[in-house]
């Protein structure tokens, strides 16, 4: 049984990522503080995968807990998603996020090394690429330069921590993935993404809109310089993105590696939108405002190396996302809420 303590393991992507790494034969070991997720994801989570889920209601900050986690269990290797993930938040109380996301990981990472455990799969964001110079991105593309909220300086700080963990010691194993968009849900239907209030992101607003809790998208600018004038990005179905992280733990090896996980395709909004009316039956209201404050005209991936090195590439496409999405919004009109 090789034991993976997950970090932040009620949210989103650590929920379908549990999953995978069920089916792969590891034991996920859940840390969250419930403070972004609720206890319904890993009681589904946990019926889905067939396994008894192991779960910690707790913050990752607490040292205690954590060094009660890692006596309890031998903790092979780490995944660490728990993070605040807000970006328009970031901005309005930089210090929740600098004290989340940073103190959490230097409490892990001095647990881990306590206990010996030296192999952490760490969840960036292509946010650290800021405004690409250029397209498509690479893992050695320009990082750290103008980002434009602390949400996205906590996932850069955090990749600098990280480098110099590995300096000082190089028998840690790290890998660090930057996920480009990930949307879509697990296919039954049961977990999925759950924002609390009005959605930020793209696919869940359109889901909202499209089961009727908000009258009509606003499309943000559509007079970019990219094909169809509205933003492109490079979506990634979550069930990919969670392989990606077994794929990571497989190939695990001393030092630091960094791993871009995207489609290496890019899609506009407006292509989003008649994906998910095309294949839901659907239609959607919107309208074009203006830009939005930070936002960039196009993000995509190489990704090459994720291939390369750890054998792995997304399978599935757009078109299963945005019904494996509706799938789960129209079972779950109010998200894990029975309401
Ligand atoms: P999520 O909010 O659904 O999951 C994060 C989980 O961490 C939540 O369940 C939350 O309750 C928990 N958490 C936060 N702070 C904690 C703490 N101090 N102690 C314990 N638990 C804590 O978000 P997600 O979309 O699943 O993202 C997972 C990770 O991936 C995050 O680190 C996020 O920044 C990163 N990421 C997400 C995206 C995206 O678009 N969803 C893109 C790139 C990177
Ligand atoms: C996608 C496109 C919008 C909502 C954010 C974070 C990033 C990462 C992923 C964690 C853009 C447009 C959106 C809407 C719209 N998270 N849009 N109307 O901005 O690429 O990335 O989430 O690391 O850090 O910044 O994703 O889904 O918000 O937007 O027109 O109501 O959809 O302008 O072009 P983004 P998104």
């Amino acid at each position: 049984m090789i034991n993976i303590l997950v970090t932040g393991g009620a949210g989103y992507i650590a929920s379908h990522t549990n999953i995978e790494l069920a089916a792969a034969g590891y034991v996920p070991i859940i840390i969250d503080n419930l403070s972004n997720s609720s206890k319904e994801a890993v009681i589904r989570t946990g019926e889905l995968a067939q396994y008894q889920s192991i779960f910690y209601e707790g913050d990752v900050r607490n040292q205690e807990l954590i060094e009660k986690i890692f006596s309890e269990h031998h903790i092979d290797a780490v995944i660490h998603f728990a993070g605040l993930k807000s970006v328009g938040e970031s901005v309005q109380k930089p210090l929740k996020y600098y004290q989340n996301n940073i103190d959490s990981t230097l409490v892990l990472l001095e647990a881990m090394r306590n206990h010996d455990c030296k192999t952490i799969v760490f969840s960036s964001s292509a946010t650290v690429y800021g405004d690409p110079l250029e397209l498509p991105l690479t893992e050695s593309s320009r990082v750290g330069f103008e980002l434009t909220n602390p949400y996205g300086k906590t996932k850069y700080f955090i990749e600098e921590i990280l480098r110099d963990l590995a300096v000082s010691d190089p028998t840690w194993n790290i890998t660090i993935l930057r996920y480009f968009n990930p949307i879509g849900a697990h296919p039954s239907g049961r977990i999925g993404e759950n924002p609390s209030g009005i959605p930020n992101n793209l696919l869940p607003f359109i889901s909202q809109v499209a089961v009727g809790r908000l009258d009509k998208l606003r499309i943000f600018g559509d007079d970019y310089s990219t094909p169809d004038g509205t933003g492109v990005r490079d979506y990634i179905h979550v069930m990919d993105l969670a392989r990606g992280h077994v794929a990571a733990l497989a190939h695990s090896k001393p030092g630091i590696h960094i791993y871009n996980l995207g489609s290496g395709k890019g899609t506009s909004v407006l292509d989003l939108v008649h994906a998910f009316e095309k294949e839901n039956s659907v239609t959607i209201p919107y309208e074009a405002v203006p830009r939005r404050p930070g936002d960039i005209a196009a993000c995509y991936a190489d990704a090459r190396k994720a291939k390369l090195e750890l054998d792995w590439y997304t399978e599935l496409t757009i078109e299963d996302a945005v019904r494996d999405a509706w799938n789960w919004q129209s079972h779950n009109p109010n998200g894990y809420d029975k309401s």
